[in-house]
């Protein structure tokens, strides 16, 4: 395929979502223009069916009790994340890289592996693999991931500072279940940018976000001139 895709990664209140509504409004301004490549910014969990579903499933409350239900709505979970990936593939994601666009998406397939990988730890073994596995033989691979690394202490005061509701699980309010949640998230993720050094771009996404954008643009402008 022609096009390149590009794919934001991190913990809820990371900042990722900020650092690309700035890239997208510098590539708006013309300021990360590369000889005419035109840019495609898309998102998963996505606007689609499945989307719909699995924001409305995140926003309540666990629904499922027991330890049996509760490893169903796991796996759940993950199908619905998976059934969002391949409709976001085949409806956006490839039509754009065969036209030879630059897709930017906030989140992909790595989201899957950090977050399911957690949700899914005493459900299935080694849950992490399995997710890659799911991917591995139809998936498109990025050409390079941006994973915003933050401290998960951080990010939850980021997140409760601006009221969300947090990640998908475990879904209780403590902050500190929420905390211990998105630290082995954060884990997984290192591990995943440990196992692909050359895909992975990690960014301290601790500094202040001006920083924290100016070395996104580097490392976007970088991958577009290899490419
Ligand atoms: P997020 O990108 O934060 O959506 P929003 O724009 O609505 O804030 O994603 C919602 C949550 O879903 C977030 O906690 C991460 C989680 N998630 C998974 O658990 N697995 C996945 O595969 C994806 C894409 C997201």
């Amino acid at each position: 395929m022609r096009g390149t895709l590009i794919t934001f990664e991190g913990i809820d209140g990371s900042g990722k979502s900020t650092a690309l509504a700035g890239v997208a409004r510098m590539v708006a301004e013309g300021k990360l223009a590369v000889a005419g490549r035109r840019f495609l910014f898309t998102a998963e969990p996505t606007k689609g069916e499945e989307g719909r579903i699995l924001r409305e499933r995140l926003r309540a409350p666990a629904a499922v009790g027991g330890p049996g239900g509760r490893r169903a709505g796991q796996m759940e979970e993950l199908f619905l994340f998976m059934a969002d990936h391949a409709r976001h593939l085949a409806e956006t994601v490839i039509p754009a890289l065969e036209v030879g666009m630059v897709v930017v998406s906030d989140r992909y397939s790595d989201s899957r592996a950090a977050y399911q990988g957690a949700t899914l730890r005493g459900v299935v073994p080694t849950p992490m693999e399995r997710v890659r596995e799911l991917h591995r033989p139809w998936s498109v691979v990025p050409d390079r991931t941006i994973l915003f690394s933050i401290n998960p202490t951080m990010a939850v005061e980021r997140c409760l500072s601006r009221g969300e509701a947090g990640p998908s699980a475990p879904r209780g309010p403590e902050k500190f279940e929420r905390e211990e949640f998105l630290r082995e998230v954060a884990e997984n993720f290192e591990t995943l940018a440990r196992l692909e050094p050359r895909r992975f771009v990690v960014i301290d996404a601790g500094r202040p976000m001006a920083e924290v954008l100016a070395e996104t643009a580097e490392a976007l402008a970088g991958v577009l001139e290899d490419g």
